[in-house]
């Protein structure tokens, strides 16, 4: 049994393959009505537990559907209902829900939480974003990005704007897979140094660029997300807002990029403030394939886990 807790920390074998089996997953999966269980059944009596602290519209749908259609039952569980949220630690909470479940996917919020669990659990734990990362987001984005263009090796991602948990992810993903990634945002708001530094050791080329007409310039694939991450302080969102207003994603930013650009937001937008929705709606924008594919990319990563 093996976790799946971040990409940086994932083999990029293990990345390559799980990508092609989403694919071929996807295709058979595509012929058949949404609810019902694919051909193969490799969950068939396990049971998987959800557990969310921060709310999610796709992370808990398509895990829902992903254990169903491989034969499993899941439980949804909130965190502000579990001892969890009353002061059980995490270790005792890993070790109780181990007795219990088949595997633990949970969306919380220091990366250190989800570390506690999966070295307390003694069955797979896939992490469902933490304050610092989203690397099922990243594994349907790359899979997305193959179904449209072909490999990313050698290709330039854009990230615009929040260099966030999501970024992180991407910035992992870069180093992994051998693309290259810009990053345009304002200073204080920069990714993680840790991300940026362990794509460069990969090969990657990370460039900072603060004006964004002059980033997104030849960009294969354009990305954004929200302005305030559901971690950030209320407090800090006029302040995020005004900082950010010049890298938002637009028709004048798209034509910038050019036409070969695809565009990506891993949702939920505020349309109107990080991206408009002409962009949204526009040619060059794959988001609902991505969001799609967060569905096939994930029953890739929990058959992986539990090496079915
Ligand atoms: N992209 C994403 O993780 O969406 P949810 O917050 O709705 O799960
Ligand atoms: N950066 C966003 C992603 C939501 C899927 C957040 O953490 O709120």
């Amino acid at each position: 049994m093996k976790h799946f807790l971040d990409i940086h920390t994932t083999d990029p074998d293990d990345l390559r393959s799980m990508l092609d089996e989403a694919r071929a997953m996807k295709v058979a999966r595509n012929s058949r009505p949404k609810g019902t269980p694919d051909d193969e059944q490799p969950l068939a009596g396990r049971m998987v537990a959800l557990i969310f602290e921060k709310p999610s519209t796709r992370t808990r749908v398509s895990f829902d559907m992903g254990v169903r259609q491989l034969g499993g039952q899941s439980m949804v569980l909130s965190g502000g209902e579990m001892q969890l949220g009353h002061g059980e630690s995490i270790a005792d909470t890993a070790r109780v829900l181990s007795r219990y479940v088949d595997m633990i996917m949970i969306r919380t919020n220091e990366e250190t939480i989800l570390h506690e669990l999966a070295e307390y659990a003694s069955v797979p734990v896939i992490n469902g974003l933490t304050n610092e990362s989203h690397p099922c987001q990243i594994m349907a984005d790359m899979l997305t990005f193959e179904e449209h263009r072909g490999s990313m090796a050698g290709k330039k991602v854009v990230w615009v704007g929040d260099g966030n948990n999501v970024c992180a992810s991407m910035l992992h993903a870069a180093g992994q897979m051998g693309f290259n990634l810009t990053f345009t945002g304002p200073m204080q708001l920069d990714p993680d140094p840790k991300a940026v530094g362990f794509a460069r050791d990969k090969g990657a080329e990370v460039v900072i660029e603060r004006d964004p007409a002059r980033a997104v310039e030849g960009a294969d694939l354009v990305v954004t997300d929200t302005w305030v991450s559901m971690h950030d302080a209320q407090s800090t969102r006029e302040r995020r807002h005004n900082m950010l207003r010049p890298y938002q994603v637009n028709d004048a930013l798209m034509a910038q990029a050019g036409d070969q650009a695809l565009f990506m937001h891993c949702l939920p937008a505020h349309r109107g403030e990080e991206v408009t929705s002409s962009v949204m709606d526009g040619p060059q924008s794959v988001i609902f394939d991505e969001a799609e594919n967060r569905l096939h990319a994930q029953k890739a990563v929990m058959r992986w886990c539990l090496g079915l």
